[in-house]
């Protein structure tokens, strides 16, 4: 069957909010290190430290805010242990991730530094489960008093003489598990307790995030809005696609069976009603929507990469990423009266990366071009769609066929983004355009697709899967006709 689709361009739907392009980079396995941090003597050309390719590659995607030091490492990380001169840092355990050596050559100064290059804001996540009220309270006024005070001289001697701008802060990450393993009811105390001293110096004003829930626990969300939701500005929640079963086998990235598939698509389209329902918990505290939700760990967890080490997280990325990809943020779009962040996990060399790297050299992936081509609904204006959809059936269930969203930039521009979720049949599409002011005059469009299911870019073939221009795609009045090859992503732009 044809899809049909009306996007009545003059009803606005809110902005999609940048944020939702968000990422998150965590001391596991060869993000930080090998992934950005190669140090000032490496031979991999990089600047102050951090990795020249890395950073170029990134700032093309627009990478609007970056969550660091983790994850379930953010609960054992003390930030006093990452300042000073480096030769002179404490070398840890990471208990978390493999138990390799922690050398905390990159710490606060330094993920500043990756921030500025990047032009991104810094998303900092707080130590609760290990660590104290006082020691949170002074990372706060490390970073961002720009006064008198043994922190900010402290900063000062560590060679940084201004502060850093710095909103976004959560406290804790993950405290129902690797956090500290604490009741919904305990923690909901501790929040209260520990965000009293994360201050606001001068102008600057953080952004509160509460650790929240994992999965569907929506008992978590309960207590934290109704005990804490007052002394918050974002609760989180925390989704990965796993096709199959997490402890047991999670399934392999380069699987390339439709049945792996099927599964995957199915799991990351739960993620719709996991925000309807965490949001309808969060609407019956905050009405108003003030609280955001902040999805600030979502993605593909695949099983590692055979022969690589277990605790790395390092697995390929497929066609099959870009999917769950496009997919993830048609539903934020959907959901952008609540959802104000999201962070995908994780940025390089971890589970679904943007970014690959082997020593000197580096890959960009599929989801790597799914972030670039979408970036035109950054702080875009969300409009109203109507659609009849096809579907995709596999051993007798049912999936929809075809996922779209659109969005009008700051200059008028239409920007329609299609995901054909069948790897197997072509989607006819016809949209219809109303509400324009002029005829549409221009249309173009880029696509991302693969003739296999786990097609994925490698060291030797590093523009496997890349997009091209579409060019199946006609305008006649006011209606666009396309067909989405299967398994595919494609963003047209109509002016
Ligand atoms: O992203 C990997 C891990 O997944 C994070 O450290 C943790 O928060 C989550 O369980």
């Amino acid at each position: 069957m044809t899809n049909k689709i009306t996007i009545n361009t003059d009803v606005e739907k809110g902005i999609i909010n940048k944020n939702i392009y968000g990422h998150f980079s965590e001391h596991l396995g060869r993000c930080i290190y090998e992934g950005f941090w190669v140090g000032e003597d490496s031979s991999i050309p990089n600047t102050n430290g951090i990795r020249n390719d890395v950073v170029a590659a990134l700032k093309e995607i627009n990478v609007p805010v970056l969550r660091w030091p983790g994850g379930c490492f953010a609960d054992e990380y003390h930030w006093k242990d990452g300042i000073g001169p480096r030769e002179q840092r404490k070398r840890m355990v990471n208990t978390n991730w493999g138990g390799v050596v922690e050398n905390n050559h990159f710490g606060t100064h330094e993920f500043m530094m990756l921030c500025e290059m990047l032009e991104t804001e810094p998303y900092i996540c707080g130590n609760v489960g290990s660590g104290t009220v006082q020691e949170m309270s002074e990372w706060v006024e490390y970073m961002t008093f720009d006064g008198e005070s043994p922190m900010a001289n402290w900063r000062k001697e560590n060679g940084r003489e201004k502060s850093w701008p710095l909103k976004y802060f959560g406290v804790g990450n993950e405290n129902w598990g690797c956090g500290g393993n604490m009741r919904a009811e305990y923690y909901a105390d501790l929040y209260r307790q520990y965000q009293t001293y994360v201050k606001n110096y001068g102008e600057n004003k953080v952004y509160k995030i509460a650790g929240g829930a994992n999965v569907d626990d929506y008992h978590w969300t309960e207590v934290l809005m109704r005990e804490a939701g007052s002394l918050m500005d974002g609760l989180s929640v925390h989704y990965y696609t796993v096709p199959g079963d997490f402890w047991l086998g999670k399934g392999a990235a380069l699987d390339p069976r439709e049945e792996e598939w099927y599964a995957t698509m199915k799991k990351a389209l739960y993620i719709d009603e996991l925000i309807t329902k965490h949001g309808t918990i969060m609407d019956k505290y905050d009405p108003e929507k003030r609280v955001g939700m902040i999805i600030d760990e979502w993605g593909t967890w695949f099983d590692v990469e055979p022969g690589t080490n277990p605790g790395f997280l390092y697995q390929q990325n497929t066609i099959r990423d870009a999917l769950v990809a496009g997919l993830h943020f048609h539903i934020f779009h959907d959901h952008n009266d609540r959802v104000q962040m999201a962070n995908i996990a994780q940025t390089v060399n971890v589970l679904q990366a943007m970014i690959l790297t082997e020593g000197e050299k580096m890959i960009t992936t599929p989801t790597y071009h799914v972030f670039e081509m979408f970036k035109v609904h950054q702080d875009a204006t969300k409009v109203d769609i109507q659609s009849t959809i096809g579907t995709y059936e596999l051993n007798g269930e049912k999936l929809p066929s075809v996922s779209v969203s659109a969005s009008k930039d700051s200059e008028g521009q239409l920007h329609i983004s299609l995901c054909n979720l069948n790897p197997k049949e072509a989607s006819d599409v016809k949209i219809e355009l109303r509400g324009l002011v002029n005829q549409a005059e221009q249309v173009s469009g880029r696509i991302l697709t693969a003739d296999t299911l786990n097609a994925h870019n490698t060291f030797e073939q590093p523009e496997n899967v890349k997009p091209t221009a579409l060019t199946d795609v006609t305008l006649e009045a006011n209606e666009l006709s396309l067909t989405l090859p299967p398994m595919s992503v494609a963003v047209v732009t109509v002016k």
